[in-house]
């Protein structure tokens, strides 16, 4: 959303809603979609009217649902307030027993009663907090027990595994829904400081005049995670690094960079700005792209043990378009590295003279994208002293200081869902462009897996990506 909204403001929409949540009680909702909901609810913001029903496989109460969402809550977010709690609890239901198109579990039972409570023909939201190889069964099911007109449809990442699955997943999904019905999530969209790379860029000369490849030697963005893979061995060993970060977030943060200038501001203009310069993304070298897997990731319960997933991959990217030809964006992210950051940093090229820098010195324009987010000037300056010598400054603006309010970036994106804005959503052509720039990495050519030290920056041969520049935040 453009900005966020206050408690003050209403609530996302008048219409009364029904939210399906598909995979209601695995891990993604768990720490991220429920604790989303709970913030909307928390801040007044939710739809007037709602319902919220989990689905899953297991024969959980309603009871036991609404339990263990209050120990997620406890867990990942804030302990709910008891009495405020109540309110939210008395909205959710949950439907057992799957669903799929020869057999809906309980799930269209559930659907009757909570319309009922709802009183009215409520707009039904599909959340499919699922892992990707399930979206084709649940969007069959959706079809079949005839759940779509009306609907708004979200998926999670990755949309797709590759570019053939990519275009028949699309296909079905087009078969279901009208485009405008479906919200492809891809949260680092939503994040406070990506947000900020569009806004800063264009409403300050000092940045927009000098956002091209005359003034920029190279973009680096890059997210190392000190986090194993926890308990998501299943989800995570038929994904690896490449598909669940690069294709999407990475991606996406990449062309949030590249962009041109939008006709406006406007939602659709936004997202067609972001999403057509995909398209200019020149197909990855696997010679400019490094995979790795920390050493340990096979210890991990639910991993084979020969397992060749990669946890880490960087990779050098050009853009073919005039603005960006010659500026490499290097990408990098990994599992269990010594350092979680999320940063995206233009470093610009040494000035012609007369002073020259002490050589170790960069001059950067840094979006951390973590949390509240933060903007940072890394430049030289006088070193204060008798002797004219410069040296290395640092200056960092928190988003937090500016932006009273800010919320999580699934609270700020399912808001969006329930006011129908798709501009932080990622398109079928963008995401078409996306799997094309990658395909190079599924192939036989797809590189050699190489072994990373846990708590490493990954392997070295990524450092040789960035030229003599090196990654900014290490390694
Ligand atoms: C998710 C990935 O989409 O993003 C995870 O599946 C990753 O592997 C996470 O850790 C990072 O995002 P954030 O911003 O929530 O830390």
């Amino acid at each position: 959303m453009a900005e966020n909204p206050t408690s003050e403001q209403a609530a996302a929409t008048e219409q009364p809603t029904l939210i399906i949540l598909y995979g209601g009680t695995g891990d993604l909702a768990k720490r991220l979609v429920l604790p989303a909901f709970w913030e909307l609810y928390s801040r007044g913001l939710l739809p007037k009217r709602w319902k919220l029903v989990g689905n899953g496989r297991g024969d959980v109460s309603h009871e036991d649902f609404q339990g263990r969402i209050h120990a997620a809550l406890s867990e990942f977010a804030t302990t709910p307030d008891p009495e405020h709690w109540k309110g939210f609890a008395a909205n959710v239901l949950f439907a057992g027993g799957g669903f799929r198109h020869d057999n809906p579990g309980t799930l269209l039972d559930v659907i009757a009663h909570a319309e009922a409570d709802l009183g009215a023909d409520p707009t039904i939201v599909h959340y499919l907090a699922i892992p990707p190889s399930t979206f084709e069964q649940t969007t069959r099911a959706i079809k079949a027990h005839d759940l779509a007109k009306g609907s708004k449809a979200v998926y999670e990442k990755p949309f797709g595994t590759s570019l053939a699955s990519f275009h028949e997943l699309d296909d079905l999904v087009h078969s279901v829904f009208e485009e405008e019905q479906v919200y492809r999530i891809d949260h680092f969209l939503g994040k406070e400081a990506t947000q900020n790379l569009h806004l800063v860029r264009f409403s300050n000369r000092l940045f927009n005049d000098t956002w091209s490849r005359e003034h920029l030697a190279q973009v680096q963005i890059d997210v190392p995670e000190t986090l194993d893979i926890a308990d998501r061995a299943g989800f995570y060993d038929e994904t690896g690094a490449a598909l669940d970060m690069l294709v999407t977030h990475l991606f996406q943060v990449a062309a949030e960079v590249a962009m041109e200038p939008p006709i406006s501001m406007a939602a659709e203009d936004l997202q067609a700005a972001r999403e057509s310069v995909i398209a200019a993304f020149r197909p990855l070298d696997p010679a400019e792209v490094v995979l790795g897997q920390y050493r340990s990731y096979r210890e991990t319960e639910g991993v084979p043990e020969d397992s060749d997933t990669d946890t880490f991959v960087a990779a050098r990217l050009w853009i073919d378009t005039d603005r960006w030809q010659g500026v490499p964006f290097l990408l990098r992210t990994g599992k269990m590295m010594t350092r979680s950051a999320q940063r995206v940093s233009l470093i610009f090229r040494p000035t012609d003279g007369p002073v020259h820098s002490s050589g170790n010195s960069t001059n950067a324009l840094i979006f951390d994208l973590k949390g509240n987010g933060a903007i940072e000037i890394q430049m030289t300056v006088k070193k204060p002293g008798p002797e004219p010598l410069p040296a290395e400054s640092c200056s960092t603006l928190h988003l937090e200081n500016v932006s009273e309010g800010s919320m999580t970036a699934y609270t700020s994106l399912i808001y969006d869902v329930f006011a129908g804005d798709r501009s932080l959503f990622t398109s079928s052509a963008g995401l078409a462009a996306a799997f094309e720039a990658f395909a190079p990495l599924l192939g036989d050519e797809r590189p050699k897996v190489e072994l990373y030290d846990d708590s490493s920056w990954g392997p070295p041969a990524a450092t040789a990506l960035t030229d003599d520049v090196g990654w900014l935040l290490g390694g």
